[in-house]
């Protein structure tokens, strides 16, 4: 008999051969996607200021949203009933949901943490709500993502050991919990979140009891919250092999270019972050010879274009791969604004244009999205560090 298929997997292409990067695919419900890849953030069933037209035009494959603001408003059960948050918004690829629990800890107020779950007033109209690891399935269930993050609780990084031993012990209990709770696993995945703060034997007890669960794919959450890069990849050097090698493994909150390289380098497949858009919103542009400010006062006359390396062109670049999504290297190094220059964007954001922001964020997720799509082919021809070595001598990291 054929071997049951969790609701989404891991394919496996290739190993990057000088530093073990991988290359794969993500079958989903909602179609099959490569990785490495960046996720763009829609936090409220909304990419800040960019519709699914647009997303798909600039090369999108997954995209993210959050179990707390959706339950908050609209309501996880009046999205159901719409028939779903895919046809909700308007977007029939791949939708990963956060479970709440980084949202609960960084939005609302009087937080009550017990075994059973969180009591918080929500930061919308103060009504008392109460989330568990069963509450945040349900609603994940009602919104119908392709990929379910289990909830756990965020915490800082430098917290004593016995609170984050505690914290992250919790947060595998929720797991047990989350999963017990979930009967729809075959249009829908359950990922685990491996926690531990900077603890290497916490980091490891947290993923040997996730990897026991045998679930369908693994996150590596606490990290990026303040901790420095270095620190950062220490962990996911102890971390990474720890984990599956036939299932997807995602590390949350992550958009930096040279974060997204030491990730991938050190076997990271999915990647989100709200960065791009946030930054856009006010201004700054990510762009492969680094940020740009657009509103300083040097780029009043400057005609050329936002990004020296991309090029526009006004044919339509949307075209299929063999699985119906978006190809990759159809868009090569396709942005939608090039035929604009900085001088037009830095007048926008100076009249208070609205569709400066706009430009701005999609800009700097076509940045990130082309990034991923350069570092997919550079894993697939093995030169994944001199990649590395290049990105960074552009972007002006090497010169800080
Ligand atoms: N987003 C960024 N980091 C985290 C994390 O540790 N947990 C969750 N649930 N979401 C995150």
């Amino acid at each position: 008999m054929k071997e049951q298929k969790p609701a989404v997997w891991y394919e496996h292409l290739h190993t990057e051969k000088h530093t073990g990067a991988r290359r794969g695919r993500l079958h989903t419900p909602h179609g099959v996607y490569e990785t490495p890849m960046f996720m763009p953030v829609g936090t409220q069933g909304a990419v800040k200021g960019v519709n699914t037209r647009t997303l798909k035009e600039i090369g999108s494959q997954f995209i993210l949203a959050n179990t707390y603001h959706l339950w908050v408003r609209p309501g996880d059960e009046l999205i159901a009933e719409a028939g779903g948050l895919h046809k909700y918004m308007g977007w029939d690829q791949a939708i990963l949901t956060d479970s709440g629990g980084f949202q609960v800890f960084s939005l609302s107020d009087a937080r009550k943490l017990k075994e059973e779950g969180v009591t918080f007033q929500n930061h919308v109209n103060g009504d008392k709500m109460f989330l568990s690891p069963e509450v945040a399935m349900r609603i994940q269930n009602n919104l119908g993502s392709d990929v379910m993050m289990q909830l756990d609780e965020a915490i800082p990084y430098f917290e004593t050991y016995d609170y984050i031993k505690n914290s992250m012990q919790r947060s595998l209990r929720w797991a047990d919990r989350a999963q017990q709770y979930h009967k729809k696993t075959d249009s829908q995945a359950l990922f685990g979140i491996v926690q531990g703060a900077g603890f290497r034997d916490l980091r490891t007890e947290s993923a040997r009891e996730l990897v026991k669960m045998d679930l369908p794919g693994y996150a590596v959450g606490g990290l990026s919250v303040g901790e420095s890069k270095k620190e950062m990849n220490r962990v996911l050097d102890f971390t990474m092999p720890l984990l599956p090698e036939d299932k997807p493994r995602y590390l949350m909150g992550v958009a930096a270019p040279d974060s997204l390289i030491d990730g991938v380098i050190r076997g990271i497949d999915m990647f989100d972050c709200v960065l791009p858009t946030r930054i856009g919103r006010k201004g700054t542009l990510m762009t492969s010879k680094g940020r740009v400010v657009i509103k300083n006062s040097r780029y009043k006359k400057d005609f050329s274009p936002i990004d020296p390396d991309l090029t526009y062109y006004s044919d339509n670049p949307i075209r299929k791969n063999q699985f119906g999504n978006l190809a990759q290297y159809d868009l090569p190094n396709y942005s939608p604004y090039q035929n604009l220059s900085r001088s037009y964007l830095h007048h926008l954001f100076n009249a208070n244009e609205r569709l400066g922001a706009q430009i701005a964020s999609e800009h700097n997720l076509r940045y990130l999205l082309h990034l991923m799509e350069e570092m997919r082919q550079a894993i697939e021809e093995d030169r994944l560090l001199e990649f590395r070595e290049k990105v960074l001598e552009d972007y002006g990291y090497n010169k800080k």
